[in-house]
């Protein structure tokens, strides 16, 4: 049987680059930057690209290659290829439950994106106050809206979206390549028209309310770098956090799309292309919209004190209705088009790790894969439409969507560097290159890329209480010990954050006592859905030593 691979190099790297530009690039990135000082953000991030991103992407698309090469198309199989020690199929575990505990509630954000595209269309915000907009959004996600008149349309959104995902997905790899071939021009061409708005705004925007709001005033924010910053912890972790998100580093997609590559097709020049493109879409056109875009009409001083993740949705739509209800509409599905298309071109990277496993191991085909994927999807995925409100998506996003990736990310590395050995790796990584990498990246590789990953790791681990690390150490050795911040990972896992608000909210008792609650649950069913994993793993182990007897 011929094997399955890529159509053409521009559908690869396209496929590639949809796969890390997602919500990430257009939603994360200007929150994460504007919450962690701006400018101050942007060099350790740079830094962050150079000395972990581009080194991780080198990594999974090496491994992902050599595991294709012998047949294996998810990460347990592919690890298992690089070393035949039996835990490295679980560890490869990751590379598939990430992707399912992120999909199911990234599609819910993109079932998001695709209804406001409609409400821009028919002209829903048209004349709607700033209040009105917000609300309209807090009633969607509590289900106490009435949209288009039908009841629990949020979940039958969910649903539809997830449907599309699926539906590409049974088509294989030339569906995905189809999908990346218009979507990722189209939210290019979004983007840049978008951002050329937000460049150029300046202060023409500026209400009686707002005298002061300069677009400038966003764009300067975030592009004067501040050195004081490098010596901040908490603002290399969140730098990190995002590269790996962004870049869709530890996930195991990438692995897994790498997998289709021919045995002698280039990965340096591809992957880098790749890296970069998502690069250009997050730092030149993700800085240049939602926050100078907000700051031209409301304020640096409102964008600082409101930056979040609901921005572009609470506030987005009211804000092009003030260029006028024809602009704004057009603006409106520029943006949320922009949005949806962002999120299923890393939606469906995101189904292929499954489907993948499930055809190398049991001979499953596209449609059973697609649709089994979509199940699982759905049913992780469900309670974090129905429980919004009460933490589920927020759970699943810090355990499947950050605190994953690095320890996938750091292990995997370690399986590359130290374990397949450095040598043999670059000689992978170098094979069929269509560019010279420097010399300087197989030091990089082997030195700094798993120190910084193993420092990522304890960071996030033993965050230090106010995030003050000087503080903290000098505490320690003078033997006072080590407080732990509640949101460092550690303490969360004790619902610490969760505590001390109960404490200093009484009168929220009743809503914080649910949220523990739905947290508690939200964990308990991301680690059955890892444990089930494990299982599959462990029957197709059984099956393959039965087959080579
Ligand atoms: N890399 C994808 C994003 O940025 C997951 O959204």
């Amino acid at each position: 049987m011929k094997k399955e691979s890529w159509g053409s190099r521009m559908g690869l790297i396209l496929a590639m680059a949809g796969n890390a530009v997602g919500l990430g690039n257009f939603l994360r990135f200007p929150v994460q930057a504007v919450q962690n000082g701006g400018g101050a953000f942007i060099l350790p991030y740079l830094i962050c690209f150079l000395l972990m991103g581009i080194p991780l992407l080198f990594t999974e698309w090496s491994i992902g290659r050599f595991g294709g090469k012998l047949g294996n198309h998810s990460t347990p199989y592919i690890l298992d290829s690089i070393n035949k020690k039996w835990y490295w199929k679980y560890v490869g575990v990751f590379g598939i439950f990430t992707n399912i505990a992120v999909v199911a509630y990234y599609t819910y954000i993109e079932s998001w994106t695709f209804v406001y595209v409609v409400h821009s269309v028919i002209g829903t915000f048209t004349g709607m106050s700033k209040e009105a907009v917000s609300l309209f959004f807090d009633q969607y996600v509590q289900f106490s809206g009435s949209d288009f008149g039908i009841p629990l349309f949020p979940v039958l959104a969910y649903v539809a979206v997830l449907g599309v995902n699926m539906y590409i997905l049974s088509t294989g790899l030339g569906g995905i390549e189809k999908v990346a071939k218009i979507g990722m021009p189209l939210l290019i061409l979004f983007g840049v028209i978008l951002a050329i708005r937000g460049w150029t705004m300046g202060n023409s925007f500026a209400s009686e309310e707002f005298p002061d709001a300069n677009a400038w005033d966003g764009i300067n924010f975030l592009w004067t770098p501040q050195y004081t910053s490098l010596a901040d912890p908490k603002v290399w972790l969140a730098a990190a956090g995002q590269i790996f998100f962004t870049l869709s580093v530890g996930m195991g997609s990438i692995q897994c799309y790498a997998s289709y590559l021919k045995e002698n097709e280039d990965i340096a020049l591809n992957s880098v292309t790749a890296g970069f493109t998502n690069e250009f879409v997050e730092v030149i056109l993700g800085s240049a919209i939602v926050i100078p875009i907000a700051a031209g009409f409301l304020g640096l001083d409102w964008v600082l004190q409101n930056a979040g993740f609901g921005m572009a949705f609470q506030t987005m739509p009211y804000l092009f209705q003030q260029w006028g209800p024809l602009i704004g509409a057009f603006a409106g599905i520029c943006w949320f088009g922009l949005l949806f298309f962002a999120g299923i071109t890393s939606s469906l990277a995101m189904g292929t790790p499954w489907m993948g496993f499930m055809k190398d191991e049991f001979g499953w085909g596209k449609v059973k894969g697609a649709v089994s994927f979509g199940l699982i999807g759905l049913t992780m995925g469900l309670p974090t439409v129905l429980f919004y409100q009460y933490g589920y998506f927020d759970e699943y996003d810090y355990w499947g969507g950050t605190v994953s990736l690095v320890i996938f990310a750091f292990l995997e590395t370690i399986l590359f560097t130290y374990i397949f050995g450095m040598k043999k790796g670059w000689a992978e990584i170098n094979r069929g290159a269509d560019i010279r990498i420097p010399g300087i990246y197989k030091w990089i590789m082997t030195y700094v890329t798993p120190v910084l990953l193993f420092l990522v790791l304890m960071g996030a681990l033993i965050t230090p209480a106010g995030n003050d690390w000087v503080g903290a150490i000098s505490k320690l050795v003078s033997g006072e010990g080590w407080g732990l911040d509640p949101n460092s990972l550690i303490a969360k896992l004790n619902f610490v954050d969760l505590k001390a608000k109960l404490v200093a909210n009484p009168e929220n008792a009743e809503f914080i006592k649910k949220k523990m609650l739905f947290s508690g649950w939200a964990r308990i069913q991301l680690g059955a859905l890892f444990l089930l994993i494990c299982g599959i793993v462990w029957y197709s182990s059984q099956l393959r030593k039965k087959a080579s007897l």
